[in-house]
């Protein structure tokens, strides 16, 4: 079955009856089948029929939508890309590839890949106003702000490709937004630390252009090594999207009103900057430098477990994963390789990162909870040997995640069952009450 072809749910025979006790009434609700994975009962029509809404706080048991993009399963630990499993695109294809796929539904061939990539390299550089922008803000900003900020006023510079009802449009946005993104970030980074911006290099790989720009000063050329622009290519695939998450359902729900791609993404940036989703990996290395030494692990476990602590282990579990990530897994032998290419095999956070890991399986109370590792303990680890600081690491992120949301946004947009997405409340403030005038408030 071709992507296209998957792109709705089925119907199925099968039904669901609801029995509203305290009345008797019955109402049959709908089955809804995808490719595979869990069906969904259909509710749409339930306050409808009933007056009364479903309540789900978190969204732990709602689809909010079809999508063609991305299958998870939790349990089994399986990440998969319009059918391909992660773990076969981070060996065998690269970024540029799952970028194409996540796009267009389908991998690319030898012609279709180079035209993609001559496409991307030719939108990497950004309108030279727009660096004025950065200029305004303070030097000691954090990257993050910065990106947020810039990728929202990308729809001020390119006007001719924010009308959502045009297909050519649509995918002019998205390319711009992959080729722009590196350049964004890295002029973000460079502006941080005060150093001058670096222009693009049509003759870099994706993921080489980005460490050039990042990393290359005028006064000395930055010099690649093909282990760390691996790596970094891989960083990106295993990031490259998610399925529903916090941010891309925030991209989605933007994108809903009809807003601009460029202000989507913006929003997606946003949601992603938080400590419980992207922020993650930035919290893992301040969580290892605080814990400082093996001997302190034990400590920090038993924080960890304390309900009355807030401190929750960094890494450390995942709304959909009850197994080991998969990313997790690719990315735990990248370090090995990275580390060992740039010599610093002896690492000793990440020394201390396996001993914490190692206690941390080997707990009662992670193992009942299924809380395993997440891509996020890694991914810090491997980005610090490669030198960014851990102010860059959600930047990063942000980046290589532009694709999925800008993929799930296109995917949304064509959807002909799309709707504003506009939740409902379970209302617990006061009832009505008269109005006191000022005069006689006590
Ligand atoms: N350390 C200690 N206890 C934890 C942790 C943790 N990292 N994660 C979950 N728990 C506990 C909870 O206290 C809860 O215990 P209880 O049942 O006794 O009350 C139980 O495990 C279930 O946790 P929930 O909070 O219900 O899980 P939820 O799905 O809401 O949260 C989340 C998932 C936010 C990722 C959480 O595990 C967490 O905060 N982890 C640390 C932050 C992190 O690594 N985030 C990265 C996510 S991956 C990504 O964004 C790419």
């Amino acid at each position: 079955m071709t992507a296209e072809r998957a792109a709705s749910h089925v119907e199925t025979e099968e039904t669901v009856t609801l029995t509203i006790d305290k009345t008797g009434e019955t109402h049959q609700l709908r089955v809804l089948s995808g490719t595979t994975g869990p069906s969904a009962i259909d509710v749409r029509d339930l306050y409808a029929q009933t007056g009364m809404f479903t309540y789900d706080p978190g969204f732990t048991s709602t689809a909010s939508c079809d999508s063609s993009l991305t299958y998870i399963d939790g349990d089994a630990g399986i990440l998969r890309h319009r059918g391909y499993a992660i773990e076969d695109l981070a060996e065998h294809s690269d970024f540029m590839e799952v970028c194409y796929l996540l796009l267009n539904g389908d991998l690319p061939n030898a012609k279709q890949k180079a035209k993609f990539e001559h496409t991307i390299t030719n939108h990497t550089m950004v309108h030279e106003q727009l660096m004025y922008l950065f200029r305004g803000f303070r030097r000691d900003a954090h990257p993050m702000s910065i990106l947020v900020g810039v990728t929202g006023a990308l729809s001020a510079f390119y006007h001719d490709s924010t009308d959502i009802s045009d297909a050519h449009q649509r995918m002019v946005a998205s390319h711009r937004l992959i080729a722009k993104m590196p350049t964004i970030a890295a002029l973000a980074y460079k502006y941080s630390i005060g150093q001058p911006f670096v222009y693009p290099r049509n003759d870099l790989n994706f993921a080489e252009n980005f460490l050039h720009m990042t990393f290359s000063v005028p006064a000395e050329e930055y010099r690649l090594l093909p282990e760390v622009s691996r790596a970094m290519d891989r960083i990106f695939i295993l990031h490259a999207d998610h399925e529903q998450n916090a941010s891309t359902s925030t991209v989605r729900l933007a994108g809903s009103s009809g807003a601009n791609p460029f202000a989507c993404i913006a929003a997606g940036i946003s949601s992603l900057w938080g400590p419980a989703h992207g922020g993650a990996n930035e919290a893992v290395l301040n969580m290892l430098g605080e814990i400082g030494s093996k001997d302190r692990i034990p400590e920090f476990i038993a924080r960890a477990k304390d309900k009355d602590d807030p401190f929750r282990l960094m890494g450390f579990g995942h709304r959909v994963y009850k197994n080991y990530d998969p990313r997790a897994t690719v990315l735990r032998k990248s370090c090995d390789e990275v580390l060992a290419a740039l010599g610093v095999g002896d690492e000793p956070l990440l020394d201390l990162a396996m001993e914490l890991e190692k206690t941390a399986l080997a707990d009662p109370y992670f193992v009942e909870r299924k809380l395993f590792p997440n891509v996020d303990f890694y991914s810090g680890i491997l980005l610090k040997a490669m030198g960014f600081p851990t102010s860059m690491f959600t930047v990063l992120f942000a980046l290589a995640r532009t694709v999925g949301w800008v993929a799930q946004w296109k995917e949304m947009v064509e959807d002909p069952k799309q709707r504003i997405g506009r939740p409902r409340q379970l209302y617990v403030g006061p009832d009505e009450r008269k109005f006191v005038p000022m005069a006689g408030r006590r």
